[in-house]
């Protein structure tokens, strides 16, 4: 145990980290998104399917591996399947976490201008029913999205590089449930609004029709996998940093528990909202949906509006920081064992070259690079599709295959505490058939479909 490498003090202060890493600007910003583009509710229950019969099975999995590999994403494969092939899964989720944290930061750093600009007043001032322009007018231009980005990345790195997990362990704690309480009051007041009905009926009534339409099993998936931070390592390398004791099946639980409601108040805030206000169809709206709909939720509230927006758009940039934080920290961690680096000099180096790439994401939502597409996606949603929706999926179907068939199945069970138990046999044969079968038909439907 005593390999010199870093540890959680208690398992509190992991389960922190994990949900830190889970809850973030996927609950907010994606899953209002991706929920809208998809049908809403036939969306939301085929992601419930992927969280509890693919998420879930495949986290616990991602924990056992890390505990025991004892290493980041790649060498945990290595450590415990040594001359093996599937250490290719961990090489496929260091690029996943690399790619996602550059757009990762575009979006948060979208989160901490609307920040400031709460604070300063300039997005108080604006008129009902401009704030699609004041958001085109932001992600429009070069210098403001870049500047944002660039700030918050360097927030992230600065964290990692200290290695600072006390803090981000103790805001986690703080912050956490203070936004849980923002969100529930914020979407008690949009089932005051006048599209509320509408907005239940889209979130929770589904059109069967819509399951017809092969795209919402991919967005589902892709969801699921991103919003459990699943599939490219993230839970990986944070188990790595776990003692023996601890409970593993409870913590895959509460994250997926906790996750899984974030999402749901998100999308009882938003779709009211969304129904009462847009000035678009909720299938067309895309990234910018949140950063459009909730400030004029804000609007409405007259001067506590400003206070919401605060602290609304600080705590989802808190939530944003810790999940970039382990997004950051699997590149790290790799490239610390790999090129033996110090974790200061990963941080930097890694940092800035993620930050770099993340540019041409920030310049192509309106601005100079928005005309620059490949298969009708600008840069930032082109790499948002192809990680979550192919990388992430393929990422969790190596790892269910990892310790279905290739771990041995007792050691398999013992890491996690479930010998002789029959969630422990449930949970091997989900990873064996149900979770492989899943992903590999969700992913030849979306390629043949
Ligand atoms: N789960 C995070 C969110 O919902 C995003 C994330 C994905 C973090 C992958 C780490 C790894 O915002
Ligand atoms: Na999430």
């Amino acid at each position: 145990m005593s390999n010199g490498r870093e540890r959680f003090a208690t398992k509190l202060g992991f389960i922190l980290a994990a949900v830190g890493s889970a809850v973030g600007l996927g609950n907010v910003w994606r899953f209002s998104y991706v929920a809208g583009e998809n049908g809403g509710a036939a969306f939301l229950l085929v992601y419930l399917l992927c969280i509890f019969l693919i998420g879930l099975p495949v986290l616990l999995a991602e924990f056992s591996i890390g505990r025991r590999g004892q290493q980041d994403v790649v060498g945990s494969f290595n450590t415990i399947a040594p001359q093996k092939p599937w250490a290719i899964g961990g090489i496929l989720g260091v690029a996943s976490a690399f790619i996602i944290l550059s757009f990762y930061g575009v979006i948060a750093g979208w989160v901490v201008y609307f920040l400031y600009s709460y604070v300063t007043g300039a997005a108080a001032g604006v008129e009902t029913g401009e704030y699609a322009d004041f958001f085109g007018a932001f992600i429009g231009g070069a210098a403001g999205p870049v500047f944002w980005q660039v700030l918050f990345m360097a927030l992230t790195i600065a964290i990692v590089f200290f290695g600072v997990k006390k803090g981000i362990e103790l805001s986690n704690k703080i912050f956490m449930p203070l936004l849980a309480v923002i969100l529930l009051f914020l979407a008690g007041y949009a089932l005051t609004l006048d599209g509320a009905a509408e907005g239940l009926a889209f979130l929770f009534r589904p059109e069967f029709s819509a399951f017809g339409n092969p795209g919402i099993y991919a967005a589902a998936i892709g969801q699921a996998f991103f919003t459990l931070s699943l599939g490219m390592g993230a839970m990986i390398t944070y188990a790595s940093y776990l003692p023996k004791e601890t409970k593993l099946p409870s913590a895959a639980g509460t994250v997926v528990t906790l996750d899984t409601l974030f999402a749901i108040v998100v999308g009882i805030m938003i779709f009211p909202a969304v129904f009462t206000f847009a000035q678009f169809d909720v299938g067309d709206a895309g990234p910018g949906l949140v950063f459009i709909t909730l400030p004029e939720v804000f609007n409405q509230m007259g001067a506590m509006g400003t206070m919401f927006g605060i602290l609304f758009f600080f705590l989802v940039a808190v939530a944003a920081l810790s999940s970039a934080i382990s997004l950051l920290e699997v590149s790290v961690a790799y490239a610390m064992r790999k090129f033996n680096w110090t974790r200061r000099f990963a941080a930097i180096a890694v940092g800035t070259v993620v930050t770099l790439f993340g540019v041409p994401s920030a310049l192509s939502q309106g601005g100079p690079l928005s005309d620059f597409t490949v298969a009708g996606l600008p840069f930032l949603d082109l790499m948002d599709t192809i990680t979550d929706n192919y990388f992430l999926p393929l990422g969790g179907f190596v790892i269910a295959l990892f310790v279905g068939w290739g771990w041995n199945k007792v050691d398999a069970l013992k890491e996690t505490g479930l010998t002789d138990t029959t969630v422990g046999t449930v949970w091997i044969w989900f990873l064996r058939i149900v979770a492989p079968i899943g992903i590999l038909g969700i992913l030849l439907l979306n390629i043949f479909g």
